[in-house]
């Protein structure tokens, strides 16, 4: 989950960085197939992963996200191990995002669909932006509520709770899984 994650990090990114240039077409076509690959990878790994992946875990609905929201006005706000409930909404939405954002990039890079893609591209990638600030917001402020640096356990796999609620250990064969599949969504979708 947080080698996808970081990967998903520079594939959004590198894609900004190289969106209006055509030296760097090809790059920015392989940026959006990490994006794919690592979002394609992520939905079956939210119902087989570990305990924190799975949507079942942390997707609620509007109740629990009110609750959560409530919780951070009254500043008490409820800590969850893995995804927080309003939070999990941001997670659900980026996934679903890039799927479709690059999807109609492969059809752009294929000739497909014309100029009404390309403006469908454009909005789906700008929307997948303010939905990564929206997310950048609730991490810091997650961060500074909480007083547990999120960024931190999203690198180290580390956070605070009961060693009941810890997982037994990392996913090393699916994070090899991941990076085999990335890799061929790269080269599927750059040849
Ligand atoms: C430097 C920028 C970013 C930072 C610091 C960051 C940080 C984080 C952190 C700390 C979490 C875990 C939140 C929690 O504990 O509930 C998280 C989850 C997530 N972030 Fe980011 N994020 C960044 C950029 C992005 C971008 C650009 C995307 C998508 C394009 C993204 C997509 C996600 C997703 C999908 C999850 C859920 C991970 C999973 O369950 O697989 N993030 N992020």
């Amino acid at each position: 989950m947080r080698l996808g994650h970081w990967l998903m990090v520079g594939g959004f990114c590198l894609a900004w960085l190289t969106a209006e240039s055509e030296t760097f077409r090809l790059v920015h076509v392989i940026s959006g197939a990490i994006v794919l690959g690592v979002a394609t990878f992520r939905l079956p790994w939210g119902f087989i992963g570990s305990r924190y992946a799975r949507f079942s875990e942390f997707v609620r609905g509007p109740t629990a996200v009110k609750d959560y929201l409530s919780s951070i006005l009254k500043l008490e706000p409820a800590h969850h191990v893995g995804h927080n409930p309003a939070g999990s909404w941001a997670i659900v939405i980026l996934l679903g995002l890039g799927i479709l954002t690059s999807l109609a990039g492969w059809a752009i890079y294929n000739d497909i669909g014309g100029h009404l893609l390309e403006e469908l591209h454009e909005g789906l990638a700008t929307s997948m932006l303010i939905v990564v600030l929206i997310h950048l917001a609730g991490v810091f402020s997650g961060s500074l509520l909480h007083g547990e640096n999120l960024v931190r356990a999203m690198l180290t796999g580390v956070k605070n709770g009961l060693p009941e609620e810890a997982i037994a250990s990392a996913r090393p064969l699916a994070a090899v899984l991941l990076l085999v599949w990335v890799a061929a969504a790269g080269w599927f979708i750059a040849n």
